[in-house]
């Protein structure tokens, strides 16, 4: 008998593999429900280590289909969902914004309706009231639109998102705030910076660069290479999601981040040398690849976080630097070029139709 039964959706993605793992492993006494679609970005292979564990599941559904989604909170009852699922590219979202509408928005409230439902309108099985009962969802520092030069993203800074992306992050984060002020659903939403770390899908900068540089590929800077970016290791992403999961205060928000701030091109020089020397080759030799080419339209300046608020009120901090989480990151691509391989080749997709003998996700 599980102490609780907690839903993860996009568990098989980038940050939610990290976050299923942490759990798995972390609570035992939990049933963990790695809800996935498997769409281009969701790769069970990042989860081979926890696969198997006796308190992990996977359920492949489309949070987008209402019905399949009440029906698994009917199945497993679930007293805590922290939600990831989501389409999450920027780039993607200016070609296709329809497939961040259905996901990020329409997704992530019928997730809501399941949740109220199943928390506001029926008993707990053991015949109490859901008091466990806790809505994590997810969101990016996006929402909060561009910076100048100067200054930080506080809790109330407000929302002003550009991107399709964002936009449906917002639309998400505001359905979420209004479940908990209208139906009183008890929440918590967490507004990340950008993460970067192992199993990183290699159309987001940091992995698109690692993999271009292992191939002797052109690194394609956007614009002036001037734009800023909040850089945070994904399994420090993953300890704040758990620390807010279970000790953030209902009905609030907190933002992620890890006062460090680099601009493209920098980090681009930094990756660049960093992989000439692991790699043997000549000083010099990668940021010969380096190409600026035509901005993304509506590019965001800059985002930088004020992580204040977490690391006062529940004690967190990053717990690696960034030199060291870029070497740990960098070693991982190198020790796991299979996986990369794998991704590039679109063999991943295979993996669940191998594991779970069913249909590859099309
Ligand atoms: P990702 O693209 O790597 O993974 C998304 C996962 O969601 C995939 O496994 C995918 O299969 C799944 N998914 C997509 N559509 C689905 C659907 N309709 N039904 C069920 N599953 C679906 O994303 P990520 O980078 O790991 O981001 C996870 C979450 O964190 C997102 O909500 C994102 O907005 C947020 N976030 C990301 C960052 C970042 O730097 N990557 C920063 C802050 C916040
Ligand atoms: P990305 O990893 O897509 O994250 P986000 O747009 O959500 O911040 O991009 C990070 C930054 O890197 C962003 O300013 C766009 C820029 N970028 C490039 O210059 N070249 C690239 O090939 C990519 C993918 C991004």
């Amino acid at each position: 008998m599980y102490q609780r039964t907690v839903f993860i959706t996009g568990g098989a993605g980038f940050i939610g593999s990290h976050v299923v793992r942490l759990f798995v492993n972390k609570y035992p006494n939990y049933k963990i429900v790695n809800l996935d679609a498997l769409t281009y970005a969701g790769n069970l292979e990042n989860l081979k280590d926890v696969e198997d564990k006796p308190n992990y599941v996977f359920e492949k559904i489309d949070i987008v289909d209402a019905a399949a989604v009440n029906e698994l909170f009917k199945k497993y009852q679930p007293d805590g969902v922290i939600h990831l699922a989501a389409e999450s590219h920027v780039d993607r979202s200016i070609h296709s914004p329809l497939d961040f509408v259905y996901t990020n928005v329409i997704g992530t409230v019928n997730l809501l309706n399941a949740a109220k439902d199943l928390w506001l309108g029926t008993t707990h099985p053991s015949g109490g009231t859901w008091e466990q009962a806790r809505f994590h969802h997810v969101s990016t520092d996006e929402v909060y639109g561009s910076l100048g030069e100067t200054g930080f993203f506080t809790e109330a800074t407000p929302y002003d998102p550009h991107s399709p992306y964002s936009a449906s992050k917002a639309a998400s984060d505001h359905f979420v705030k209004a479940y908990a002020d209208t139906y009183g659903l008890p929440i918590v939403i967490t507004n990340c910076s950008n993460n970067y770390g192992p199993n990183h899908f290699p159309e987001k900068l940091i992995p698109l660069m690692i993999h271009n540089i292992i191939h002797n590929k052109p690194l394609p800077v956007y614009g002036d290479g001037k734009n800023t970016r909040d850089w945070l290791y994904v399994i420090d992403h993953a300890r704040a999601i758990d620390l807010v999961f279970h000790k953030g205060r209902n009905g609030e928000k907190y933002n992620v981040g890890g006062f460090n701030e680099w601009k493209n091109i920098d980090l681009v020089k930094l990756l660049c040398k960093l992989m000439d020397e692991k790699l043997g080759r000549p000083a010099g030799t990668s940021e010969q690849l380096i190409t600026f080419v035509k901005d993304r339209p509506g590019h965001d300046l800059r985002y930088a976080i004020d992580a204040t608020k977490i690391h006062k009120e529940l004690g967190w901090s990053p717990s690696v630097t960034f030199e060291e989480g870029l070497s740990q990151t960098i070693d991982w691509f190198l020790n796991n070029q299979e996986w990369l391989n794998h991704v590039t080749s679109g063999e991943y997709q295979q993996y669940y139709k191998k594991q779970y003998n069913l249909d590859a996700p099309k």
